[in-house]
């Protein structure tokens, strides 16, 4: 029977595909009518297990009731002044529990913005206004947003800055240590050591900017001997150290921030995605001394830090404390990687399960080869899992990974089921 153009999949992508740009992805030609928790359902009313999570944006699940009923309040409280015209409490008390929460024995501050790549320009703009400095390190694979610095911070060419140039000039690319991959730690340090000798004097460069876990990158960890090298090149240069916790951050990998488990502390954090549970806010965590560089007026935005957004913020983090998310994270994980575990020993194309708290991966080659990256089969098996009614992701340079953004909020049994069909799609495309 022919569905009303409204509650049908293809005819509203028909209509999205004619009114919208085609560099806007989609990866699926499913339109989410309504969600809760974990799960979704689509306009012709299937039901989706969601294992992506709005890309890591849904920790405490679609819908969190305290997390409505918190937004609700402040919608007939106040919504919007501009903070920089009107400040207002509920972004104070963020900023205060956020502080309260970062790795580092030393004063900080914090503020908001509304996107990831906003948080990162920020923290740019603070290092180089703290230093006076102006070059920057970042890592190849690594993800930090589509703006102009965004993409320039990124260490993907396709398809993120193809055709975009010019970037912003005295961004510098380190190898990020991948041993799946032949990058060891010490080539990964040594990479930046040449980055002194080749490109920019170390007095020049402002900050190193890294995701803990490269998330677009594919989930791959930096260790932390790793990062107490960084720490150890940083400091010998008077050169801060950023750590983009847009996708790791708010209690993905088991901690609050993933830095938390580094044992050394960045000079500044940045967040996003989960920190609010689905409203549009970033924040910049950082050394107090630093955060004050910038001139009144010189950080902020019109929507930057949203009465609603703070509010959703606030409420993140209870209910993360009320219902022991954290604790929940390194369970969830574990699950994960027990049955991901089991399925790479009937199915060689897994070469790699890898995971900190619930961020959690496999990577897939062909015939289990580690020189051949399967893109093709990962995609097939997306697809394939689409249609069982599951929703997952792909990511990685060589786009052979399939990472799990589960909310930490879903139950066993749901998680069991979204593994089910997993391990049914493999057996099916095996
Ligand atoms: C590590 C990291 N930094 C920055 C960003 C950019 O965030 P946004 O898309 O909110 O601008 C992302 C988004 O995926 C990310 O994963």
């Amino acid at each position: 029977m022919q569905r009303e153009a409204h509650l049908n999949n293809a005819a509203l992508m028909a209509r999205r595909r004619a009114a919208l740009p085609s560099g806007l992805g989609q990866s699926y030609d499913i339109v989410a009518d309504r969600a809760e928790n974990a799960e979704v359902w689509d306009v012709e009313g299937k039901r989706y297990i969601d294992f992506a999570g709005g890309i890591a944006v849904l920790n405490t699940g679609h819908r969190h009731p305290k997390i409505v009923q918190a937004v609700k309040a402040q919608l007939d409280k106040v919504h919007h002044t501009c903070f920089q015209v009107l400040a207002y409490e509920p972004y104070i008390d963020l900023a205060e529990r956020l502080i309260a929460k970062a790795p580092g024995d030393f004063e900080k501050k914090a503020f908001f913005l509304t996107t990831g790549a906003e948080a990162v320009e920020n923290a740019v703009k603070i290092a180089r206004s703290a230093t006076r400095r102006s070059a920057v390190i970042a890592f190849g694979g690594g993800f930090h947003g589509r703006t102009l610095l965004g993409m320039a911070l990124t260490g993907k060419v396709a398809p993120y800055k193809a055709g975009f140039g010019p970037f912003p000039a005295e961004v510098y690319h380190a190898k990020y240590p991948n041993a799946l991959h032949g990058v060891s730690e010490s080539v990964a340090l040594a990479s930046i050591e040449g980055i002194f000798k080749y490109d920019v004097e170390p007095e020049r460069v402002a900050a190193i900017i890294i995701e803990p876990v490269q998330g677009e990158g594919g989930f791959y960890l930096a260790p932390n001997e790793f990062i107490a090298g960084l720490r150890t090149i940083a400091d010998r240069h008077g050169i801060l150290l950023i750590a983009d916790e847009v996708q790791t951050g708010a209690g993905r990998t088991g901690t609050w921030l993933a830095c938390e488990q580094w044992g050394v502390a960045p000079d500044m954090v940045t967040m996003a995605k989960s920190m609010a549970g689905g409203f549009p806010i970033s924040a910049v965590i950082g050394r107090a001394t630093l955060m004050d560089a910038p001139g009144p007026g010189g950080l902020g935005g019109t929507y930057a830090g949203s009465p609603l957004a703070c509010a959703a913020a606030l409420a993140v983090l209870d209910v993360f404390e009320e219902e022991k998310l954290l604790d929940r994270s390194k369970a969830i994980g574990e699950r994960l990687v027990a049955g991901l575990k089991a399925m790479a020993k009937k199915h060689v194309a897994i070469q790699d399960v890898r995971g900190a708290g619930a961020m959690v991966a496999i990577e897939l080659f062909k015939g289990g080869d580690r020189s051949q990256p399967d893109a093709d089969f990962t995609k097939r098996l997306v697809v394939e899992a689409a249609k069982r009614g599951l929703i997952l992701l792909t990511c990685g340079s060589y786009a052979n990974v399939v990472r799990v953004l589960v909310p930490l909020t879903a139950s066993d049994a749901l998680i069991d089921e979204g593994l089910g069909v997993m391990a049914a799609c493999f057996d099916a495309l095996a």
